[in-house]
């Protein structure tokens, strides 16, 4: 697919779904990865199966310490950081905007917005050393347009869409490009259990989907490891839909 050989990757949320995908497929691509999570089992494990090339770190991406400490453990075993996917996120909470709390609203900006802010920010000394890098933060199809009962989310992921776009700009003289990603709906654990609390069926939702199917995890983070490596080396600041077509429509 893309060849990864030589880099080194921070990804966050690689304990499950995408991230988890991501972690199997840039390890594949011959990458060496911290997974930065805060489910400390499931990230151990992944780390332990795939073997020398993973590194589990137990990163908040709301916690300045965190990163730190993890960025400072991926340079002590596989040098500089080149790739960041900031993957990791919170569902929202789907409700009405007169019934979502102050600190709902916040909690969910803290980890999507606040935690990509504080990646970018702190992982760049680490690139600049690298000669350069790529940014991969995944959005969401709701980073493009909005849907009822879901402020917090979308206020989240269409910051994550500017912050891209702004560091990229200001990234480009380093030879760091900033891409986002915008998937539809991907069967993930946070799909199943945001559907199953909804009481919502995912048929209604994949239906308006033109390839009329949900993603594997694997179809994004292919996605990721094309933005990651030189193959895309003159992408930045794109917004890339990888949603079966819909917001196409
Ligand atoms: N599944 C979809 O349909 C879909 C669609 C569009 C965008 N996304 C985005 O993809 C990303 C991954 O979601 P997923 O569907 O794979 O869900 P998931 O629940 O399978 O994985 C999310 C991961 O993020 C981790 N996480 C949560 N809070 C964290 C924090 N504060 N610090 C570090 N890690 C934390 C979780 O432990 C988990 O491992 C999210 O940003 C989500 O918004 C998902």
């Amino acid at each position: 697919m893309f060849d990864l050989t030589g880099k080194v990757a921070i990804i966050t949320g690689g304990a499950s779904g995408i991230g988890a995908a991501a972690v199997r497929t840039f390890h594949q691509l011959g990458a060496s990865i911290t997974i930065g999570d805060i489910q400390a089992d499931a990230g151990q494990a992944l780390a332990s199966e795939l073997g020398d090339r993973v590194r589990f770190s137990r990163l908040d991406v709301t916690s300045q310490g965190d990163w730190e400490s993890a960025v400072e453990q991926t340079e002590a075993a596989f040098g500089p950081v080149n790739v960041l996917v900031n993957n990791a996120g919170h569902p929202g909470h789907w409700k009405p905007a007169s019934e979502l709390a102050l600190e709902e609203f916040r909690m969910v900006c803290a980890i999507n917005q606040e935690g990509v802010f504080l990646g970018m920010k702190l992982v760049l000394p680490s690139m600049i050393r690298a000669g350069g890098g790529s940014i991969v933060n995944n959005s969401s199809g709701y980073g493009l347009v909005g849907a009822a009962n879901n402020l917090d989310y979308c206020a989240s992921k269409f910051a994550v869409t500017g912050m891209t776009k702004a560091a990229a700009i200001e990234f480009a003289p380093s030879n760091i490009r900033v891409n986002s990603v915008h998937a539809g709906v991907v069967l993930t654990p946070m799909v199943e259990e945001t559907m199953k609390s909804l009481g919502a069926d995912a048929d209604l939702f994949i239906a308006r989907m033109p390839l009329n199917r949900p993603a594997a995890p694997s179809e994004i983070a292919s996605v990721f490891a094309f933005l990651a490596s030189e193959a895309a080396s003159f992408v930045t600041g794109a917004a890339l839909p990888v949603d079966g077509g819909l917001t196409a429509q």
